[in-house]
Formats: C-alpha cells, sequence, structure tokens
C-alpha cells in the first residue's frame, strides 16, 4: 500500500505532466516511485527521450545537467542542489581547459561525471557503460586524453590498448573499497563472484571477474548461477540486485576500517520529502547556461549517435 506522501508525489506528478528519474545509488523508495531507475547513460537517454514537461533527476546533480543540456526547453528538477560529486570537483574547469588547451590535436573523452563547464572543453562524453565503445570511435592516430577518473582512465587504457594521458580525479566512495580486506574475504570464500565498478582502484578491480557500470553488475547478478556475489560498488544497487536474484547472497565489499563509508554521501542526500517538495514547489530547478548548454551539447550529442552506431568526426 502506498504512503500518504508517495501518493502526493504521484498526485504532483500527473498535475505537472513530470517524469521522475532514479538513479540505482538512491534509496528503494525512491527507486520504487520512479518512471526510469536506471544507470547514467540510460538516465539521460530517458530524460531527452520523453514528452514530460518536468523532469525529476533523483541522483546528483551533474546528472541533473545532462539532462537539462540535452532538453533545454524543460523543467529539470532535482530534490537537492547539494548533491554533488567527487569527480565534479576533482576538475576545476580553469584546470581542466589549461590541460586541454596544452594538447590541441588531441581528443578529450570526459566521464559524464564531471560540470557542464568541462564538457564544453571535451570533445565526447562516456558513461561507464559506452566508454569503451567511445574510445573505439576515436580514430587511432589520435591522442586521447581521458578524465576525469583515473581508474575509468587506468581500466580502459588496458582493455582497449590505447594510449592516454588521465587526469587524476576520482571517486571518494570507490576509492574506500579496500583489496587487501577483499583478498582476506575470498580467501575464505573463494567460490563468491566479485564485480566491481570501473570506478574502484586497480588493487580492487585485479580480484573482479566481472568490471562494469552499475547496470552490468546488475545484469551480471541476474545471469550469473552463483549463489553468493561481493559487489564493490554503492549499495543502493542491492535493491534492485535484490528484487532479481533473492535466492542470492549480496555482501558489499569491504573498506578498510568499517568506515561506513561506501555510500555516496550525495546521492543519499535525496529522499520521498524534497522529491514531493521539489515537485510541489518546481525547484530547486537545475539551470545551464545558454553558451554552455551551446557548447556542451556537442561532446554529449557525439556520445549519444555513438551509443546509437551513427558516425562521428573528430
Ligand atoms: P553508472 O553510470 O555506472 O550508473 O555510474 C554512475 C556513478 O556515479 C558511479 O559512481
Ligand atoms: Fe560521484 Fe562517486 Fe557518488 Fe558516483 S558514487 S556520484 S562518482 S561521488
Amino acid at each position: 500500500m502506498k504512503t500518504d506522501l508517495e501518493l502526493e508525489i504521484i498526485e504532483l506528478k500527473k498535475k505537472h505532466n513530470a517524469l521522475i528519474l532514479a538513479h540505482y545509488y538512491e534509496d528503494g523508495d525512491i527507486q520504487d516511485i520512479a518512471d526510469h531507475v536506471g544507470d547514467s547513460l540510460f538516465l539521460a537517454q530517458k530524460g531527452q527521450e520523453n514528452t514530460a514537461d518536468v523532469i525529476l533527476l533523483a541522483g546528483v546533480v551533474f546528472m541533473a545537467e545532462s539532462v537539462k543540456i540535452l532538453s533545454p526547453t524543460k523543467t529539470v528538477l532535482v530534490p537537492d542542489m547539494n548533491a554533488g560529486c567527487s569527480l565534479v570537483t576533482s576538475s576545476p574547469i580553469k584546470d581542466y581547459r589549461a590541460w586541454k588547451e596544452a594538447h590541441p590535436n588531441s581528443v578529450l573523452v570526459s566521464y559524464i561525471n564531471c560540470s557542464a563547464e568541462a564538457k564544453t572543453v571535451s570533445d565526447i562524453i562516456c558513461t561507464s557503460s559506452n566508454a569503451e565503445k567511445i574510445i573505439a570511435a576515436i580514430p587511432k592516430d589520435k591522442k586521447i586524453l581521458f578524465g576525469p577518473d583515473k581508474n575509468l582512465g587506468n581500466f580502459l587504457k588496458k582493455k582497449t590498448g590505447r594510449d592516454m594521458e588521465i587526469w587524476q580525479g576520482y571517486c571518494e566512495v570507490h576509492v574506500k573499497f579496500h583489496a587487501e580486506e577483499l583478498y582476506k574475504l575470498i580467501s575464505k570464500n573463494p567460490e563468491d563472484v566479485v564485480i566491481a565498478h570501473p570506478e574502484c582502484d586497480e588493487e580492487v578491480l585485479n580480484y573482479a571477474s566481472v568490471i562494469g557500470s552499475t547496470s552490468r553488475l546488475l545484469e551480471e547478478v541476474k545471469n550469473n548461477p552463483a549463489k553468493k556475489f561481493i559487489v564493490a560498488t554503492e549499495d543502493g544497487i542491492f535493491h534492485q540486485m535484490r528484487k532479481l536474484r533473492p535466492d542470492a547472497e549480496l555482501i558489499q565489499a569491504p573498506d578498510q576500517s568499517a568506515c561506513n563509508c561506501t555510500q555516496c554521501p550525495y546521492m543519499k542526500l535525496n529522499n520521498l520529502e524534497k522529491i514531493r517538495n521539489a515537485l510541489r514547489d518546481l525547484k530547486p530547478q537545475v539551470h545551464v547556461d545558454t553558451n554552455v548548454i551551446e557548447k556542451a551539447r556537442v561532446s554529449l550529442d557525439r556520445m549519444m549517435k555513438v551509443s546509437r552506431d551513427e558516425a562521428v568526426t573528430f
């Protein structure tokens, strides 16, 4: 049965012709009230391909900015404007632009976890679910700069064999998973399947049999008949994993010191009250300057095209 708060949200959605998009790292009650739940690429695609007037993005602000850049006429809301991301703060535009300018003939591939301004100086955007495809679309004679996530960058460098210069940003949550503790766990239970998000440190990724986006990890839990999974990503994803595999045991990969710091503090700022308030008051709204939208759209559009197997030039 729905609570009064949930019923209020459903009414407000109808009133404003609004759509709720939620990331897998949100709490279960948010995921359950959303129209669509998914990874970063899926949310950007759903934000673009619908007829809603208002989109509420239950995730972090860079995700909502991407929706606004791709659909500038829509009203884009976030439950909490403070929902940042350490990858955004680790790529300040002044330094990021200077890096790109120092390599004029290179192609700058930026992970979607960056600011709208960082997207304006990028040649193409990627997410963790399409990054290998994006790299493959870049001519072999082009030098590649990859930012801002160093772990995803190093993973891609190894996977694709392409030479890349990599920005040294990181996700403050995923770097907390601890390789030694993970090793201790799997030495006791060698049959457990370790799956990890590519934002984890290389030492952790070395123990994983599957490395991928949140949707890829979910797919693995769905299709792999194993009974126990050790999951090196944010625990919001367990909500959908448990629905798909109620028979499986799911444990989050260990951190160094039981620090309770492998939850994303930004994703977890959101809650149903804030979603109700945002839909009721139509704020906070995400604003991106028109000139930033125009430039950032080029790199995001290129990503969308490559994802649809369309050709792009650099
Ligand atoms: P996904 O695109 O894999 O959902 O990742 C988003 C993110 O922020 C991971 O920390
Ligand atoms: Fe950013 Fe990391 Fe949170 Fe993802 S989990 S939104 S990369 S801080």
